[in-house]
């Protein structure tokens, strides 16, 4: 099977590539699989500090596999997004995200729960889940209204609105955008100061911020998995599935 998920190793930091780019890195059940176990081992692994997550090619991610949406239905605690989105909601681990190209679906959600997200000045960001019939997922509905306010939480999930990097800084988040080609030392530098610092006030600062949230974001998680479930099997989605195949605008019945 291919590498689609690229890991390697720099000390103690942890490099995750999502690598699909012939599919703009849209995500599998294989690579949620993927993704889950590394998260998951890096909490366990003490002698990985920091995880780092980016996109080969150019895209970070354009979200699920719109081909794969089928483990969503009866979904439980082993279905691989499943996991993977817990697993990133609860990794205890810093994780830096380094957006190299456009994020879309489950690619911008998952940056929600990061904490430290960098992006390249001609990246867009996108929660089409209006457009396909869906709702959002990741704790996306708790997260966003909380970082970014209301109205503009409803403008990028009720709307489905692009934005771009320097919209995502404003919003807070993102923390800081630059040119493509300095996208890289920009990371290097905030990884080589993480290094520098004791690792058990790292732990501690990033569990004590994630901690009043857990239980919220946990029942937001629930939630829109079932929602989400619930959505996919119907008429909406099922049209914007064909329009998606046959590379056409979706027609919705909207009286
Ligand atoms: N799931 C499955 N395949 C995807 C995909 C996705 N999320 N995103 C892109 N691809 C595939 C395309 O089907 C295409 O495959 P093909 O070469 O076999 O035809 C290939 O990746 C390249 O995509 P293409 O659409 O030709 O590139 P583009 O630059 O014109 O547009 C996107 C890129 C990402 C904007 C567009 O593909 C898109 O809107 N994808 C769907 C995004 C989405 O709705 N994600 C789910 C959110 S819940």
């Amino acid at each position: 099977m291919a590498n689609f998920i690229v890991i390697t190793r720099a000390g103690p930091v942890l490099h995750l590539t999502i690598n699909r780019p012939d599919k703009k890195n849209a995500l599998t059940q294989a690579m949620y699989a993927e993704l889950a176990d590394q998260l998951d081992s890096s909490d366990r692994d003490p002698t990985i500090r920091i995880v780092t997550l980016t996109g080969a090619g150019d895209y970070f991610s354009s979200g699920n596999d719109v081909h794969d949406f089928d483990a969503f239905i009866g979904f439980d605690d082993t279905t691989p997004v499943v996991r993977f989105i817990k697993a990133i909601a609860n990794c205890r681990k810093p994780i830096v995200a380094i957006v190299n190209g456009p994020a879309i679906g489950i690619g911008f959600t998952l940056l929600l729960h990061c904490d430290l997200v960098y992006a390249a000045d001609t990246v867009f960001f996108n929660a089409p889940f209006t457009t396909l019939g869906l709702c959002p997922e990741a704790g996306s509905s708790y997260w966003l209204p909380l970082l970014a306010g209301y109205q503009r939480a409803a403008e990028i999930l009720l709307l489905a609105e692009r934005f771009d990097a320097q919209m995502a800084v404003e919003l807070g988040l993102v923390n800081k955008v630059c040119k493509a080609t300095e996208l890289q030392s920009t990371v290097d530098a905030v990884l080589t100061r993480l290094r520098e610092l004791p690792i058990d006030g790292l732990l501690t600062v990033k569990r004590l911020m994630k901690q009043a949230h857990r239980k919220s974001v946990e029942q937001t998680i629930q939630a829109e998995l079932q929602e989400f479930a619930w959505l996919l099997q119907g008429e909406a989605f099922a049209e914007a599935f064909a329009a998606f195949n046959e590379k056409r605008k979706p027609i919705f019945h909207t009286d």
